[in-house]
């Protein structure tokens, strides 16, 4: 198993029968979904929600039991990677294109169980580029507000043409270089009209289990 298998293995061990499960989105919890249905298949009985539409059609495809948001109270668990960690679990998120619908789960979650690589942690966040959500109307001056803020703004490109979301927004790539403090940093992007929500996710974890490439796990 590679590293990413290895975090995903581990996460899911803390899946029992009768809960609610979140799915998150991008290559480490591919291996969570694959590792979840497997365990559906020998008789756990769950059901999920998902954080994307590619990972709920992976999850459909895979005998995970996909229920509406209208029929369940509250997440058990939801199992997601993670771009950046840092040393206080703050987390950069979004890579995928998936963090609104990503932050919903984990904000709605008992349990938000993050999974990655050695290489995803960080003393502090920011070498990779935060990715901000925005609705494409009027876009050019949203961009110039997150450019304000102090980084370099990147409008996300799939085949030519802007990324649209699985909201049908944008995504903004903000290349800030670091980010000393997430908690202020999401308070000034949220005061941006036209920010639907950004990949920075201050506070949300207790739960990180990293994957190593020498074939250990091991939980910060
Ligand atoms: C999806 O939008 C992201 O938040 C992913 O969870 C994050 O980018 C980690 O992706 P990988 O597991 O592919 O590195």
């Amino acid at each position: 198993m590679n590293a990413k298998q290895l975090a995903a293995a581990e996460a899911v061990t803390h899946i029992e029968d009768g809960m609610t499960v979140g799915l998150g989105t991008g290559s480490t919890s591919f291996f969570a979904i694959h590792r979840i249905a497997e365990r559906v298949k020998e008789g756990l009985r769950i059901r999920a929600v998902s954080s994307s539409k590619g990972s709920e059609s992976l999850a459909r495809e895979l005998g995970i039991p996909i229920v509406p948001f209208a029929d369940i109270d509250a997440i058990d668990a939801t199992i997601d990677g993670a771009d950046e960690v840092d040393e206080a679990f703050n987390l950069i998120k979004g890579g995928g294109g998936a963090l609104l619908r990503e932050k919903i789960l984990a904000a709605n979650s008992r349990r938000f169980i993050v999974i990655v690589d050695e290489s995803k942690l960080v003393r502090t966040l920011g070498a990779f580029p935060l990715p901000v959500e925005v609705v494409p109307f009027a876009h050019e001056l949203t961009v110039r507000k997150l450019e304000a803020l102090g980084c370099k703004p990147a409008i996300r490109q799939a085949d030519g043409r802007p990324f649209i979301s699985d909201n049908g927004n944008y995504i903004v790539d903000c290349r800030f270089g670091a980010i000393p403090d997430p908690a202020e940093l999401s308070v000034r992007l949220h005061a941006i009209p036209g920010v639907v929500e950004h990949g920075l996710f201050v506070r949300m974890t207790e739960t990180v289990v990293v994957g190593g490439a020498d074939g250990s796990t091991r939980y910060l």
